[in-house]
């Protein structure tokens, strides 16, 4: 800690509310405790559920004043004790700060709990790493945790331009799936580019009838990350024993054809990455950073900002202003590259 300072700029909470009770300010540098590991953060990633936890929308344990956000890429800057395994100067990240009673990430320094802190591999960069994790985790999370995919199976991936929808495509086709996708028109070719076997529409008013014809056995797994669910038609198109899995539309509440469901021994799994155990996410990150290595799993278009820019940033996430872009802070002492 020696050459830490004592103070960081943070984007922060005094209590739970609306975009404008972020603050950017000074706080004291956190003092990592065993077990825990001191980063100096380059950068962090705004995500939906960020402005969940910061209006208090999405109910969960947090110190004030809050940090916001969860994910971060940095460096190590000091170990508490008892940490095996990292060195001061690591690149390292994170994607699981700012919930269940742990500080956020959006700060110059952050204190990480060991095992939830991965090596950044070499040759990859801060920024397209942590533009991708949150998103790149909850698709392992619905594919294989929940859904358990397996080789030969077909996923479809409804909203597949979108954060979670990109990385779903790109780890059902690791996982050695075939992929069908829906999306915006504009968006299609891109979807293709990642990997999708079909590509469709969404808003095309015959979207059932080509949904069928590119699933003749049906779908062994449904991920609808758009949250608009449409579940009479996800239950018809299900292949028997297929698996839907849930996990976007905080208020929705969708007709279940239950006859349907049942008698295709079908089933509906929802899940929270914040509820995912250190176990789970550790091979979501085995994952990712061997997908983003071999440059298998591709970032998303990503806009810079500084973090005193994060008012703003929570602001145009929250009105639907950030179609296909995902923002990224950075603080002004960042770690040297
Ligand atoms: N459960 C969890 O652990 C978890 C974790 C991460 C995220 N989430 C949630 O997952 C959702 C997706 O996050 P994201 O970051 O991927 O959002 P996103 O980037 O906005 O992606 C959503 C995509 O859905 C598309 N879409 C909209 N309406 C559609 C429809 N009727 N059919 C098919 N696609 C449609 C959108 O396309 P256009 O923009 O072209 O219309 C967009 O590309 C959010 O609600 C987020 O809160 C949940």
């Amino acid at each position: 800690m020696s050459d830490t300072p004592k103070s960081m700029q943070a984007a922060y909470v005094e209590r739970l509310g609306p975009v404008s009770e972020i603050r950017i300010g000074e706080l004291l540098v956190p003092a990592p405790r065993a077990g825990e590991v001191l980063v100096q953060v380059a950068a962090v990633a705004v995500n939906a559920v960020d402005t969940f936890v910061r209006s208090g929308s999405y109910a969960t344990e947090v110190p004030f004043p809050f940090v916001l956000g969860r994910d971060l890429a940095g460096r190590v800057a000091a170990l508490g004790a008892d940490v095996d395994g990292f060195r001061v100067g690591d690149r390292v990240w994170t994607n699981s700060l700012g919930h269940a009673g742990r500080q956020g990430a959006t700060a110059e320094y952050a204190v990480v709990p060991v095992d939830r802190l991965y090596r950044i591999p070499d040759g990859v960069d801060e920024l397209p790493l942590v533009a991708t994790v949150h998103a790149a985790a909850t698709a392992f999370l619905a594919l294989h945790t929940h859904a358990r995919v397996r080789p030969g199976e077909t996923a479809l991936v409804a909203g597949a331009a979108g954060n979670v929808g990109r990385a779903a495509v790109q780890i059902a086709r690791e996982a050695g799936a075939r992929v069908i996708a829906t999306a915006s028109a504009s968006d299609l070719d891109d979807v293709r580019r990642l990997g999708a076997d079909v590509a469709l529409d969404y808003r095309d008013p015959v979207l059932g009838t080509l949904l069928r014809e590119a699933l003749p056995h049906g779908a062994d797994v449904h991920l609808d990350t758009s949250g608009h669910h449409d579940l009479d038609l996800a239950v018809d198109l299900l292949a028997p024993r297929g698996r839907i899995v849930l996990m976007a539309g905080l208020r929705a509440r969708p007709e279940l054809p239950v006859g349907g469901l049942y008698t295709r021994d079908g089933s509906i799994l929802g899940f929270a990455i914040s509820s995912a155990t250190v176990a789970e996410l550790a091979d979501a990150a085995e994952l990712i950073n061997r997908m983003l290595a071999s440059g298998t799993l591709t970032p998303p278009r990503i806009e810079e900002a500084p973090l005193t820019a994060a008012r703003d940033a929570h602001a145009r996430l929250e009105a639907g202003a950030l179609h296909g872009v995902k923002l990224v802070l950075r603080p002004a002492q960042a770690p040297p590259d």
